[in-house]
Order: C-alpha cells, then sequence, then structure tokens
C-alpha cells in the first residue's frame, strides 16, 4: 500500500475518496495526524498523512518524524510519496519547477533521526548510498511524463527552518552541490530506510531561495502562496496518473 505524506499546500488529494481516519498510538509520541484512507478514483487502496497536521500547526523542526513513520509502517504501508515544497539553490531549479531529487545532505540538528537510539537496542547503521527508492522515484516519473516536464535527479539540502536561510547559506549549499532546500526531507528519509519502507519525494520549488536570482530580493511569501497554488495542479495531476488507477 501506497501513503502520501503531504507538505506545505497539499492537506487533501483532488479526486481522492476518503473511506475512513484511524488515530495510530506509537512508542514515539502521536503523528501529525489521524491517517487517512482512501482511493483515488479507482486505484489501490491508500494512506494520507498531513506533515504538518491538518491545519499546518506543526513546525518543520517539531514534526515527530519517527511517530508519523512507525504509524505509516503499522498499517502496512510499503511505498512512500512524499510531497514538500523546498527553495531552489541551482539556477535551472526555479519556481514552478517539479524536481525528484536523487540525493540528500542532512544539516538538521537536534531532531530524533533513528529508530535504533541504544539502550537495549542493537545498533543499527542503515546503508543510505541511494538515499530514495528507485522503484518510487521511477513509478513518480513515469506518470509524470504524460503530464509536466519534470527534473529527474538533484540534491536536496535539508535545514533545520524553521526561518528561511540567509544568502551565505544558500551560497555554501551551493558550494556542496545541493540543487534544493527543504526543511523536512530529513530525518524522514533515513526513518523510511530505518523500516524498510520505499520512500521518495517530489519536490515543488516554490522560491529561489535567499539570494538566487535577482539578487538580494526578499523572499516574499505571497509569491510563494501563488506559485504553491498554480504547481499543485500538476502535482495532482501527477498523483492521480500514479495511484488513480
Ligand atoms: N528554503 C527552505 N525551505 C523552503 C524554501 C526555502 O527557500 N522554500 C520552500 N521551502
Amino acid at each position: 500500500m501506497y501513503a502520501i505524506i503531504g507538505g506545505s499546500g497539499l492537506y487533501q488529494l483532488a479526486g481522492f475518496q476518503a473511506t475512513r481516519r484511524q488515530v495510530v498510538r506509537t512508542p514515539y509520541g502521536e503523528p501529525s495526524g489521524a491517517l487517512t484512507f482512501g482511493r483515488i478514483g479507482d486505484g489501490d487502496e491508500l494512506v494520507f498523512l498531513a506533515r504538518h497536521g491538518y491545519g499546518h500547526t506543526q513546525a518543520p523542526h517539531r514534526i515527530n518524524y519517527r511517530a508519523n513513520l512507525w504509524a505509516l509502517n503499522e498499517v502496512g504501508v510499503e511505498k512512500i510519496l512524499s510531497v514538500a515544497t523546498v527553495g531552489g539553490v541551482s539556477p535551472d531549479c526555479g519556481p514552478g519547477q517539479l524536481v525528484v531529487p536523487d540525493q540528500i545532505i542532512d544539516y538538521t540538528y537536534g531532531r530524533a533521526n533513528t529508530f535504533f537510539d541504544g539502550g537495549d537496542q542493537p545498533v543499527v547503521h542503515v546503508d543510505m548510498t541511494l538515499p530514495y527508492s528507485e522503484v518510487v522515484r521511477q513509478e513518480l516519473l513515469q506518470a509524470a511524463k504524460s503530464v509536466v516536464a519534470i527534473r529527474d535527479g538533484g540534491v536536496y539540502g535539508c535545514t533545520q527552518g524553521p526561518r528561511l536561510e540567509t544568502t551565505a547559506e544558500i551560497r555554501r549549499l551551493a558550494r556542496d552541490g545541493v540543487d534544493i532546500v527543504g526543511m523536512t526531507g530529513m530525518p524522514e528519509a533515513a526513518l523510511a530506510r530505518e523500516l524498510d519502507l520505499h520512500y521518495a519525494a517530489l519536490c515543488v520549488v516554490t522560491n529561489h531561495s535567499a539570494g538566487v536570482g535577482s539578487s538580494l530580493t526578499e523572499i516574499s511569501l505571497d509569491d510563494i502562496r501563488v506559485t504553491l497554488d498554480h504547481t499543485m495542479q500538476s502535482v495532482h495531476r501527477i498523483l492521480g496518473q500514479m495511484l488513480g488507477q
């Protein structure tokens, strides 16, 4: 079964017929919200979870990533598609671009980022050579083909947030090889790997990140909203194509 973890701007799926909601308790506390089960069209049953909570109340550094992943695993999810907004760092990732990244750099700190936390648990070091599932990436890219041009691959840099980055921070990220920057990709991807779940991300570029493009103009949240509303229409069509039949 597929799960979709919806980020900013994605609180419900177009054409989604919800059949039931389930509150799942986990050893790690509460997930961001109840899991919503349902279908898009005649597609297979899937689960939807709003990453920031249904009223968008949870900041990126406060999300209980462990509870979210644990809950999805608990109800039998095997594949996860994360939808997340990002800023564009590389010049060819402008506002409105969709990106399916293939690499991650984690700049976050202080987040509960593993299920293997010592104590009675054995120490486990999961492999992250390829942090995203190639199976889910390819399904996503295939579904997008008939909808919109999409960038296959790129390095996702995950910052701590909730503030946006400084221009110097973005320059450093660019030197590191980061193409897109967001605040929620980690530890989500690593926790999915620890549970052996296939995980990939569809990233919506909502803005040039700080200092990229027309230099040193502030990032406008209103512009972000407009781009997001517009680009989400393509996201809904891709998800419908991928999961709706
Ligand atoms: N930086 C970090 N996260 C983001 C951005 C950004 O510029 N835009 C959307 N999410």
